[in-house]
């Protein structure tokens, strides 16, 4: 069987990738930002799993406004980097596992989660930016192949968060299932609080943002009663992008251990915010 190891929840932001990409981590306006993130990567970089799912969505750069699934999996073997305007991002191509792709297909379809099926494509900041939260220098290759599991956070109707939570419980049992032995880390991407564009354009929350720093770890189910509009209301139009962390949670146990919380405000329009959940039983001491 598989199982998922650890857990991170962390934003997206673009300009994140871009200060990276740019060598900028050490100027006065970006250096506690990456700072913050120092005790998660020292952690990851020690617990390298076999094989990551990122639950994450694309932003109308591979796949078009045209068509929008609620849901949906990447069942390739590699995933091309998507260039979003100002060339592709300096970074590996993202390695698929079409095998556990295939095994969660499977079972999330029977489950009733009916996603729809990517056999290519080309993977955003929405995916890479996370990456990169994750492994600042990864030289030829990201540390392990991944399995992208896409949500439609970008148009109404964006699936509930309880739906979104109750998807990530169907992911962590199709895990369980799977045949093999395998360690599996879960990264549930985007947020915090933004919103981009209309009357509140710039709008960020940081009391609500701590709020759900806290309980993505210790109350999940609390943050999964919340309805669409208590999320845009609370979090602005984009922000609702944090039901995504709520996929990952789901596929974790009930009690998780926290390793490391980091928050740091602006980045570009919103809050970067990052979470690690250790999700192997306690030791007894
Ligand atoms: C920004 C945030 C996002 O989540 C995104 O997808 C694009 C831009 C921003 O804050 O600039
Ligand atoms: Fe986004």
């Amino acid at each position: 069987m598989a199982e998922v190891i650890w857990g991170l929840a962390t934003s997206h932001v673009p300009s994140i990738g871009a200060a990276m990409d740019r060598g900028k981590t050490g100027d006065e306006n970006w250096r506690a930002l990456f700072e913050g993130y120092a005790p998660a990567r020292a952690w990851l970089a020690g617990h390298p799993p076999d094989v990551a799912i990122v639950v994450y969505n694309d932003h109308a750069n591979g796949i078009g406004l045209d068509v929008v699934p609620t849901f949906g999996i990447g069942t390739a073997d590699r995933y091309p980097v998507a260039d979003e305007g100002f060339g592709r991002r300096p970074v590996p191509e993202v390695i698929g596992h079409p095998g556990l792709s295939l095994h969660l297909l499977e079972q999330l379809v029977d489950e009733d989660f009916d996603l729809t099926v990517f056999q290519e494509l080309e993977v955003d900041h929405g995916l890479t930016v996370p990456l990169s939260v994750w492994t600042p220098e990864p030289g030829e290759a990201w540390p392990c192949p991944v399995v992208p599991l896409l949500v439609n956070v970008i148009q109404y109707p964006q699936p509930t968060a309880a739906r979104c939570f109750a998807l990530g419980r169907a992911v962590g049992r199709a895990i369980r299932s799977y045949g093999e032995d395998l360690t599996v880390g879960i990264l549930g991407t985007g947020g915090m609080s933004h919103q981009l564009a209309g009357a509140r354009a710039g709008f960020v929350n940081p009391e609500f943002d701590r709020m759900w720093l806290e309980a993505i770890a210790a109350d999940p189910q609390r943050l999964a009663r919340m309805s669409r509009e208590e999320l845009v209301r609370e979090a602005g139009s984009e922000g609702i992008e944090l039901i995504m962390w709520l996929i990952m949670r789901g596929a974790m146990a009930d009690q998780v251990t926290p390793v490391h919380t980091h928050y740091f405000l602006p980045a570009s329009n919103t809050a970067a915010g990052l979470a690690l959940l250790d999700n192997r039983a306690p030791v007894a001491a």
